[in-house]
């Protein structure tokens, strides 16, 4: 851009310029040249390179010419060419300063478009979740229970022996420990071993050792077992216990309690059965069912042709749990249950694979908002 046509570095008479009348029209060249140049310079750096060229202190032409040509004029030039430097210097400054001022208001044009927001545009959607049906049928329950005026009490998943098995009286070696195949931490020798509970009935002992009779409480939680993930099965499930302990709670109490529980839940035209069971913390013991909700009884695939659907197990607290907490078994009686949320969910929403719920696929859960 600055290869000048008209050599600054040298002197007037080496260029030749000998005369005033010869002065005008060399300036008249070089301002030309300046114009042209101006017209170049449109971007931050080459207006830099621009100004240097023209204003610059030492090797600007300006300078130079003051230099080269003024100085070393004689009398009859200088004041021709101071003259004409005098006029041709304000208007190389005005029209510097002007391309800055062009290239800093288009830089800010160019910015404000890169940075405009457009408010007419939709917006960013967040989807919301909801609550899972697990947690949704955890609520339902408890609800159902609150109204009865019980209280939610949640305990350890991790457990040791004592609470998940012996204190509700299922001592070493008893069968019973076989049928809930349990995860063990690996735990260096000589410490109390610990367990994942493998039901919420270990929270029934907690809450007996932490509170005097009367107890009406129901429990919310995970378990573990060692099982296969099938349909119906799955390493980890969900459990609500139930427990009631006063000094004259009948069988009846628990028989309409969970009748209540099951038509709250399910429907009101719902029956429920009894049927002998064995657990080594309740005596009597019973599985609770309910008469089919799909097909009302008359029999179909959900109930196997049986007309009902085993829902969980229940019964009268056993008075040997009693003693483990320093209840007085001749004064007390109670009753407990266990059922499994994960299966509540299924019966009630016709759901046939408990895997739905632990693998989180939206379109599944957003089938219950
Ligand atoms: N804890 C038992 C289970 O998980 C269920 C149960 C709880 C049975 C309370 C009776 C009383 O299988």
């Amino acid at each position: 851009m600055t290869t000048k046509t008209i050599s600054v570095t040298q002197t007037l008479a080496q260029l030749g310029v000998t005369r005033p009348t010869q002065a005008s029209p060399l300036f008249a060249a070089l301002r030309r040249e300046f114009d042209r140049d101006a017209e170049a310079a449109r971007e931050e750096a080459g207006w830099k390179a621009f100004r240097d060229a023209w204003l610059g202190r030492k090797s600007g032409v300006l300078a130079q010419i003051t230099e080269n040509w003024l100085k070393p004029a004689p009398p009859e030039l200088k004041r021709a060419v101071g003259q004409a430097l005098n006029e041709l210097r304000p208007h190389v400054e005005a029209v510097v300063e002007a391309r800055r001022a062009a290239i800093e208001a288009g830089a800010e044009q160019a910015a404000a478009a890169r940075e405009r927001v457009d408010l007419s545009l939709p917006g960013v959607e967040r989807p919301i979740g909801s609550r899972h049906l697990i947690r949704q049928t955890f609520e339902e329950i408890e609800r159902i229970f609150l109204a009865l005026g019980y209280t939610v009490v949640e305990g350890p998943e991790i457990e040791t022996p004592y609470y998940n098995f012996e204190a509700l009286n299922i001592p070493e070696h008893h069968p019973a420990r076989d049928t809930m195949d349990t995860f063990y931490l690996h735990l260096p020798p000589g410490i109390t071993p610990r367990l994942l509970r493998t039901h919420t009935s270990p929270v029934q002992v907690h809450a007996m050792e932490a509170q005097k009779p009367p107890v009406r409480i129901i429990v919310p939680g995970k378990v573990y077992r060692r099982d296969n993930p099938d349909a119906t099965h799955s390493f980890m499930f969900h459990q609500v216990e139930g427990l009631a302990v006063d000094t004259d709670i009948t069988f009846c109490e628990f028989k309409g309690t969970v009748e209540y529980l099951v038509t709250q839940f399910f429907g009101p035209t719902v029956k429920t059965r009894l049927r002998p069971s064995y657990f080594p913390f309740t005596e009597p013991s019973a599985e609770v069912d309910a008469s089919c909700h799909v097909c009302g009884g008359s029999g179909c695939r959900t109930c196997k042709f049986s007309g009902w659907i085993e829902l969980f197990g229940a019964g009268m607290v056993d008075p040997a749990v009693y003693g483990f907490v320093n209840y007085d078994a001749k004064r007390l009686s109670g009753f407990a249950f266990g059922l499994g949320v994960d299966r509540f969910a299924m019966l009630k929403y016709g759901i046939n694979d408990i895997q739905l719920f632990f693998q989180n696929d939206v379109r599944f859960l957003r089938q219950f908002p």
